[in-house]
């Protein structure tokens, strides 16, 4: 069933991401025929574009960055009439009733009250000021109908962010926020629910009892691309643990949920990050590893380092990689450490999860190494490669009772082919639908934030004293590997 008739507003109308993510989603959206019967699209921007040029614009960006690529882009011109560009400037609120004439003369065309949503696509420091000359409009008074989508970053600290949630919810009821995560969109993240909730041969072991540890790795092989301005405000652990890594850990660590109701998954998901061992500032060292990349060979092509790099500090103090043991003290989840780490300029780009079994109780097999337990691990890969593999031991072929160990793997790339929606896709239908299940609520936001904390006043607080600390290329300092090194682990890295 398509979503209700809906008029969508991007502010940053014509900057990076809408024309790498949210267009290529919405055409991509309207290929497989879940957009609305009646919707328009409007671009609000600064810079001058007339409607062709914008359609021009937005087409490049799609041809460029859609799953499908150049293909299917034949209906590109039905889709197009449904978006225009509005030139306004966001921080003049005598604009705004461009926004509220837009929407009358589309209520009109299409003969019933659409939904009205506004996505703020735009720098964090503009989103206090748009969002306020939204809440002046009458139209946001209209809890069913109209919402606000806010992207990440959430606030800059807990601080920033408390104000910026207070700021919101002044204007905004609760159901109307949505908080942009876009790791819950991605088809292998809703799949852990799947692979947990759906089924019984996982949950029993799914516990302290049989799990020795937990990895989750969020590497990526390329650097700044550009965004040193943001990169400089932000660091590696702001920019995807406090979000994303801890929302795909709050995936793995809840507990079951009883339906899947926005609240009760949000419910569940909070308590994993209210259970979460608050680290003191002393502790700091012991759980948490800083990086940042120096100039070198990157697959071949020579880069500079991150203080080389345009709008960064030469001082600069900022983390690009970091990695953090996390415990979880509640009943399933007591001394079980999970170790999280993520950078740019690593050897690959991979994001995955690993569980690692305990070792059997008892040795019985003479050719079983005091190590082979290791092999006991199930994998849930998330990107590039999308696939769920348990790792066990099994017999060698042959007269002799010698183990090697073997790989099952379920690859979900064989089964979605490219009909696999990008997150993108799914959280803007959800968005439309007024589906906030995949949205984080205001206190998960806190929550993440509190996590965090004392690991960013310590590092603010006493400066690093030997970066840059890793190479392109690598998988990031020597301090990471000694961080598991010290409870006899070591990160696992897929072929
Ligand atoms: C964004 C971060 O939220 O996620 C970027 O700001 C990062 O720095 C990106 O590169 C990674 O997303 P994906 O979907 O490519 O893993």
């Amino acid at each position: 069933k398509r979503p209700p008739a809906s008029v969508i507003f991007i502010f940053g109308g014509s900057g990076d991401l809408n024309y790498r993510k949210l267009t290529p989603a919405l055409y991509n959206l309207f290929l497989d025929n879940w957009m609305p019967d009646k919707f328009a699209i409007a671009g609000i921007g600064r810079s001058p574009y007339s409607d062709e040029a914008f359609h021009e614009h937005l087409l490049d960006g799609v041809t460029k960055f859609s799953r499908r690529k150049g293909k299917q882009n034949g209906h590109w011109t039905e889709f197009s009439q449904h978006v225009s560009y509005l030139q306004m400037d966001g921080d003049d609120a005598s604009a705004y009733h461009k926004i509220t004439d837009l929407v009358k003369q589309k209520e009109d065309e299409f003969g019933v009250h659409p939904n009205v949503i506004f996505y703020l696509a735009v720098a964090p420091q503009l989103v206090p000021s748009i969002a306020t000359k939204l809440g002046a409009l009458k139209l946001c008074a209209e809890k069913g109908t109209t919402r606000i989508v806010v992207e990440k970053p959430f606030g800059h600290d807990l601080e920033s962010a408390h104000d910026l949630n207070m700021l919101l919810s002044s204007m905004f009821a609760e159901e109307q926020i949505f908080r942009i995560d876009h790791y819950l969109g991605k088809e292998t993240v809703q799949n852990i629910l799947a692979l947990r909730f759906a089924n019984a041969l996982f949950e029993p072991l799914w516990n302290r009892n049989y799990i020795d540890h937990i990895q989750i790795t969020a590497a990526e092989s390329v650097g700044l691309e550009g965004r040193g301005g943001y990169f400089e405000h932000a660091g590696a652990l702001r920019d995807m643990v406090q979000n994303h890594i801890l929302q795909i850990l709050c995936m793995i660590a809840m507990e079951p949920p009883v339906s899947f109701d926005a609240n009760e998954i949000r419910n569940k998901k909070v308590d994993v990050l209210n259970a979460i061992r608050r680290i003191s500032k002393d502790q700091v060292r012991d759980y948490a590893v800083r990086g940042q990349y120096s100039g070198g060979w990157k697959k071949g092509e020579k880069v500079v380092g991150y203080r080389e790099e345009e709008g960064v500090d030469p001082q600069s103090n900022i983390d690009t990689f970091a990695a953090v043991k996390f415990y979880i003290d509640n009943w399933r989840w007591q001394g079980v450490p999970i170790y999280v780490r993520t950078g740019k300029y690593l050897n690959q780009k991979a994001t995955h999860i690993t569980l690692q079994f305990k070792p059997a109780p008892h040795y019985a097999f003479p050719s079983e190494s005091a190590e082979s337990w290791r092999s006991n691990l199930l994998t849930i890969s998330i990107q590039p490669s999308m696939d769920i593999s348990i790792s066990f031991q099994a017999k060698r072929p042959g007269q002799t009772m010698e183990l090697d160990p073997v790989k099952m793997t379920f690859d979900y790339d064989e089964v979605a082919g490219d009909h696999a929606p990008e997150a993108y896709e799914t959280l803007l239908l959800d968005v439309m639908e007024g589906n906030a299940t995949l949205f984080m609520r205001n206190d998960q936001v806190d929550a993440a934030w509190k996590v965090i904390t004392p690991i960013l006043e310590t590092w603010e607080s006493r400066p690093p004293q030997n970066f840059p600390n890793y190479a392109p290329d690598s998988w990031g300092p020597d301090a990471a590997d000694a961080l598991l090194a010290r409870d006899g682990h070591t990160w696992i890295n897929l072929p």
